[in-house]
């Protein structure tokens, strides 16, 4: 898989990829990640990449030349399974979204600031608006930053333990059920004896009707739809 991420401040993004699981699935050769620095495309000697917007309003709005000439540059050596624009009026991400997109093998992300892009860009270029949720950021690049992790970390391989993915909350519509390490107890305060015991299949029904029960409690949206 390759993640290409365009955006005016790429440094944003640089340490999210440059530790832990997301750095690991790099040196392993499972992903790569390009981030590019609009500017570099910007037009005239100041490289311009955003001027102010017809009809008149607050805000710089992000030129569609720089951007076009950008992506048209990726395209030349690849072709883009996902061309996609971070906003926050764009489409809920969720895991669902995340398992599909960790499918692809190339995908593009576009990082708005300021007021946006030109609505040409989205209109003709875009092929998915993605929202990280119901809230405004200053930019799409901690949003970029949160979808790639949780596409990279579905990429097989990645995870050592490749049934750890699988058992994430929301996975399977459920949140995870707690877990516990040593000591077995401290302050008073004890692992749930069943844990103890090494009976693996009381061990997992335990775990699932806690799941349930934590979704019951704090999420029983998630009971309901069939949208994950
Ligand atoms: Cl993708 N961008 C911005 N600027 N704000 C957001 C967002 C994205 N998702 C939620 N809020």
């Amino acid at each position: 898989m390759r993640i290409d991420i365009i955006s005016a401040q790429p440094w944003l993004m640089e340490s999210a990829f440059a530790h832990s699981i997301l750095k690991r699935a790099q040196d392993k050769g499972l992903v790569e990640v390009h981030l590019h620095n609009l500017k570099e495309y910007g037009l005239g000697k100041h490289h311009q990449i955003d001027d102010y917007q017809f009809g008149g309003g607050a805000g710089m709005v992000m030129m569609v030349e720089p951007i076009l000439n950008l992506i048209q540059d990726l395209q030349k050596e690849r072709s883009y399974d996902e061309l996609i624009y971070m906003t926050p009026d764009g489409d809920l991400f969720d895991q669902k979204t995340a398992n599909q997109l960790s499918l692809k093998e190339n995908i593009l992300i576009l990082c708005g600031h300021y007021k946006g892009v030109d609505q040409r860009i989205r209109d003709h270029i875009i092929s998915r608006e993605i929202s990280i949720g119901s809230y405004v950021l200053s930019g799409g690049e901690l949003a970029a930053a949160v979808v790639s992790d949780a596409i990279i970390r579905l990429v097989p391989g990645v995870l050592g333990d490749e049934s750890s993915a699988l058992s994430d909350s929301f996975q399977d519509d459920l949140l995870a059920p707690p877990v516990y390490t040593r000591p077995a107890e401290i302050n008073g305060w004890k692992v749930p004896e069943i844990l103890l015991g090494g009976n693996f299949p009381e061990i997992e029904a335990w775990r699932e009707a806690k799941a349930l029960e934590i979704t019951q409690r704090k999420r029983p949206d998630l009971l309901k739809d069939d949208s994950l």
